[in-house]
């Protein structure tokens, strides 16, 4: 809770990590007893290359407030350059994400080398601040039902 009695709002936020730097930064984090926010649910993937775009989407119209792609530093991908074509990948789907109306900041992507726990759970930290202010998402949610029905609508259904 806030200072004032409220409940702070709590982004869910999915970050997808490459096998061989990203996700063992973040269990180099958690060995090390480095924390960061459990607003992240971690997923792991081979490569930052396997993040199909699909799988973003799918995760903002399943209720994430936000999406972190991490993986290895430029030089370090362990399938040559799949990183490279997925930070291309990323540059596109953030354009189309911000046609669709959401924010730059709920989608953003960290290098992490394996040894890098604690710059990867600042990164994280920093994340869940940045994405906290801007509230739930809802994105492929309807909107809320009205209160009432409208009374035309009533006698039409009774
Ligand atoms: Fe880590 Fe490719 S193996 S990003």
């Amino acid at each position: 809770m806030s200072d004032d009695g409220a409940a702070r709002y709590e982004p869910v936020i999915l970050a997808f990590t490459c096998n061989w730097c990203s996700y063992r930064a973040a269990d180099l984090a958690g060995t090390a007893r480095i924390k960061y926010p459990p607003n992240v649910r971690l997923v792991r993937l081979m490569c930052s290359g396997r993040l199909d775009p699909m799988f973003v989407l799918r995760a903002f119209a399943n209720g994430a407030d936000g999406v972190v792609m991490t993986g290895c530093w430029p030089a370090d991908c362990h399938y040559r350059i799949q990183n490279v074509k997925a930070l291309r990948r990323f540059q596109l789907l953030r354009r189309v994400l911000d046609s669709l109306g959401i924010e730059a900041a709920r989608f953003q992507r960290v290098c992490a080398s394996a040894a890098e726990g604690p710059q990867l759970a600042e990164a994280f930290t920093r994340i869940v601040e940045e994405i906290r202010p801007l509230g739930a998402l809802r994105w492929g949610r309807p909107a809320a039902a009205p209160a009432e029905e409208p009374a035309a609508l009533a006698e039409v259904s009774a």
